[in-house]
């Protein structure tokens, strides 16, 4: 049975059973290659997304749980790389391999739509779950710093863009992703 589903502000419908993980449907039903496939259990923070603007890990998460919630993948976080946390993640350089970064952009963001000038243990306590092989955690932290100075401005500019107040946008215009594989 077909299951309808709101995603980067778009409609999809997809007929797939309704215990699949949300990661399987985006990755293998949709072809959302953003966001990534790590461990499956919730483990490594690699299948982030927002739904309703909360972090969630999308590889335990029944497609059928999000029927009629705002789903938000890496892919709609801005229409062209100008969300604050994608601003920063670039100006400080943050990624290595980049396999788990679009998980920490997606964490990121929905850390500074909560607090907007987190503290370093709030940043290390609302990231933890996020792991990276690559050990990038410092220039995570600064660049989480960074976006949080970029974050009024861009707020503004966002809301201009069509984004909700968790800076999410909606227009589903397409986004290069980070390490798209
Ligand atoms: S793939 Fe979901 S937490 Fe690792
Ligand atoms: S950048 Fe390689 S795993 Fe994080």
């Amino acid at each position: 049975m077909a299951i309808q589903l709101m995603i980067n502000g778009k409609p999809e419908s997809v007929d797939v059973p309704p215990n699949m993980p949300l990661l399987w449907v985006l990755r293998d039903t949709l072809g959302m290659t953003g966001t990534k496939f790590g461990c499956g259990m919730a483990l490594c923070g690699a299948c982030t997304v927002h739904i309703d603007g909360e972090a969630t890990r999308s590889c335990i998460t029944p497609v059928s749980s999000v029927v009629g919630k705002k789903i938000t993948t890496i892919e709609g976080l801005s229409p062209d790389r100008s969300h604050p946390v994608q601003r920063a993640w670039i100006e400080v350089d943050v990624p290595q391999c980049g396999y788990c970064q679009s998980g920490q952009i997606m964490s990121a963001a929905s850390l500074l739509a909560q607090n907007p000038k987190p503290s370093d243990s709030q940043i290390d306590d609302a990231m933890k779950g996020n792991i990276c092989r690559c050990g990038t955690y410092q220039r995570i932290r600064e660049a989480v710093h960074r976006a949080a100075e970029l974050h009024k401005p861009s707020a503004k500019s966002a809301r201009l863009n069509g984004a909700d107040e968790t800076g999410d946008a909606q227009d589903n215009q397409p986004v290069e992703t980070v390490g798209a594989i």
